[in-house]
């Protein structure tokens, strides 16, 4: 049990010795007067506060991630190594970045502008550029309310094609050969007897977990973080934390026996990078979820285990009829998510118990109904934001076709209408062995308004949420029509406007 812990700050070693377990390194970097990184929102809503990390993709390799300093705690970021916007002064060079930013004629503020320059550095920043479309924009966590975001985008474009991505480093040195993005295990006690435990394996972690029955298990920590309750400001209680962070079983994506297998540590962000290609549902429900910033931290497994109505990746996955295996010191068990999912805001893991992995069916199996078109899918979200905001509705289609163009298998799956997720059964079943067409798509969209237990709240009405199932499935429908031939019949999206071109990884079979 250690006192104190090393981390880096713009390549300057840090000592966390005699701060709270529980203090976040946005009040950190602020009292050491690395005040680019803003104090706004404090919940991750806003990006004022974006920062650059030091992180391992989901295949162990280095990358710099865009983060909210507002969103982790100082043990958190043990052995790790931090990026502010001061990384970018001061040098003898102005940073290109910097200097494309402040020469793109764009009146901006200083209260946003850094977390701009974070989130365009994780794109100019890492080593691994490539210039291909992509659904993950950047920036969209970052919330301007002055001018605009165009020639800020335009800016950075501009910058990336002139150097035509093609430098394999890291400009500022951000990333160096160094840097491994990996954590090791640490446990850390702080002066009032708070402690902090990062263990490095599962076998490790349950075994805290029962020494410590009141301790608080956390991943990513965005869904905490937002909650405050580590806040010194919250005066929260003693307490334990186990992060799971550096249990390199659970931070892994790996194909085995016709299944993909999703560590419960996985990011959303790794999640995209290692299956979007695979499937367009994960894709699509990825480019809508949070920021970068909250992509970035949040983990699948921190989703499911909170089970929120509003979940986008819940429904997702029922589509995609997802298993999970949950583990205790004695055993494993496999369920299936329904059966994972106990209710409102509720699961089935019990004290001691860890969500260990998610299993989905590799798609291969169906992989010629794909290529011809068979196999129809769909993401849809309704937010009050484009990005950065909970749906008030959201689904999951999927449908798959035989050779007849007779429905054989459907799944549709809604967040946000109810208290908690739920698959349309009954339209399910008037779908299966109908002909795809408009007669049976009338059907179920009109069974749809009346399946749900739909609530009301601040954001929207039971009507309203109603209303929204059928409408996303006629949209999803029209979209669908013609089997093999997609037709968006979006004709506003963001993603159609803006003229960026992102920068995206792609993994290969595990
Ligand atoms: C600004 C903002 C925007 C958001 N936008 C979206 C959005 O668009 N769509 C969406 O679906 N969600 C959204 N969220 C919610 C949140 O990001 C997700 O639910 C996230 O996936 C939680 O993962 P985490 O790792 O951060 O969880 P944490 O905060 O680390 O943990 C959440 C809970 O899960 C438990 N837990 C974590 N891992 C495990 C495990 N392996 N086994 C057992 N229990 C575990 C923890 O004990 C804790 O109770 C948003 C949140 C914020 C703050
Ligand atoms: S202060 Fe708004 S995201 Fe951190
Ligand atoms: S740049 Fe600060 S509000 Fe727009």
């Amino acid at each position: 049990m250690q006192s104190d812990f090393e981390f880096f700050i713009n390549g300057n070693s840090h000592r966390g010795g005699g701060t709270p377990a529980q203090w976040g390194l946005l009040d950190y970097l602020r009292e050491n007067r690395m005040t680019s990184a803003k104090d706004a929102c404090d919940r991750g809503a806003c990006g004022a506060c974006s920062v650059l990390l030091v992180d391992s993709d989901c295949r162990q390799r280095p990358v710099l991630r865009v983060v909210n300093a507002c969103q982790l705690t100082l043990p958190m970021v043990a052995g790790r190594e931090i990026w502010t916007a001061e990384a970018m002064t001061g040098g003898e060079e102005e940073h290109p970045l910097q200097k494309a930013l402040s020469e793109c004629k764009q009146f901006s503020c200083g209260y946003c502008l850094p977390g701009f320059s974070m989130a365009f550095g994780e794109i100019y920043e890492n080593p691994v550029k490539t210039c291909s479309s992509g659904p993950l924009l950047p920036a969209v966590g970052n919330i301007c309310r002055c001018t605009g975001y165009w020639p800020l985008y335009s800016a950075l474009n501009e910058l990336l094609r002139h150097e035509k991505m093609s430098t394999n480093k890291s400009q500022a040195g951000f990333l160096t050969s160094s840097c491994d993005g990996l954590l090791p295990a640490f446990a850390y006690r702080d002066q009032v007897g708070d402690l902090f435990y990062r263990p490095g394996t599962l076998t490790e972690a349950l075994r805290l977990l029962q020494a410590h029955p009141d301790s608080k298990l956390v991943a990513g920590g965005t869904a905490y973080s937002s909650s405050r309750q580590f806040s010194p400001r919250s005066k929260a209680s003693r307490r334990t934390i186990i992060s799971l962070e550096s249990v390199t079983e659970l931070r892994q994506v790996a194909r085995e026996k016709g299944q993909w297998q999703i560590g419960a540590a996985v990011t959303i962000r790794s999640l995209f990078d290692a299956l979007a290609g695979k499937f367009p549902l994960i894709a699509q429900m990825a480019s809508r979820f949070g920021s970068p910033q909250v992509r970035n931290r949040a983990t699948v497994g921190g989703n499911l285990a909170l089970a929120e109505h509003d979940s986008d990746l819940v429904p997702v996955l029922l589509a995609l009829d997802a298993q999970v295996v949950i583990s205790n010191l004695r055993e494993q068990r496999k369920l299936r998510l329904e059966e994972f999912l106990g209710g409102p805001s509720r699961t089935v893991l019990s004290r001691g118990e860890i969500l260990k992995t998610v299993l989905v069916e590799c798609p291969d199996s169906t992989a010629r109904e794909q290529d011809s078109g068979r196999n129809l899918s769909g993401f849809y979200k309704v937010s009050r934001r484009h990005h950065n905001d909970r749906a008030i509705v959201c689904a999951a289609f999927l449908v798959a076709l035989n050779e007849a163009g007779r429905v054989s298998r459907a799944r549709l799956c809604y967040g946000g209408v109810s208290a908690q997720a739920m698959r349309a059964y009954e339209a399910e079943e008037l779908l299966t062995g109908a002909l795809w067409g408009p007669k049976v798509a009338r059907k179920v969209a009109i069974s749809l308004r009346q399946t749900f237990p739909a609530q009301s709240d601040d954001m929207a009405s039971a009507d309203y949420r109603n209303a929204m199932a059928g409408q996303l499935w006629r949209k999803f429908f029209a979209e669908h029509r013609t089997p093999g031939q997609y037709t968006p019949v979006d004709g506003g999206l963001v993603e159609n406007l803006l003229p960026f071109e992102t920068h995206r990884e792609t993994v290969e079979d595990g």
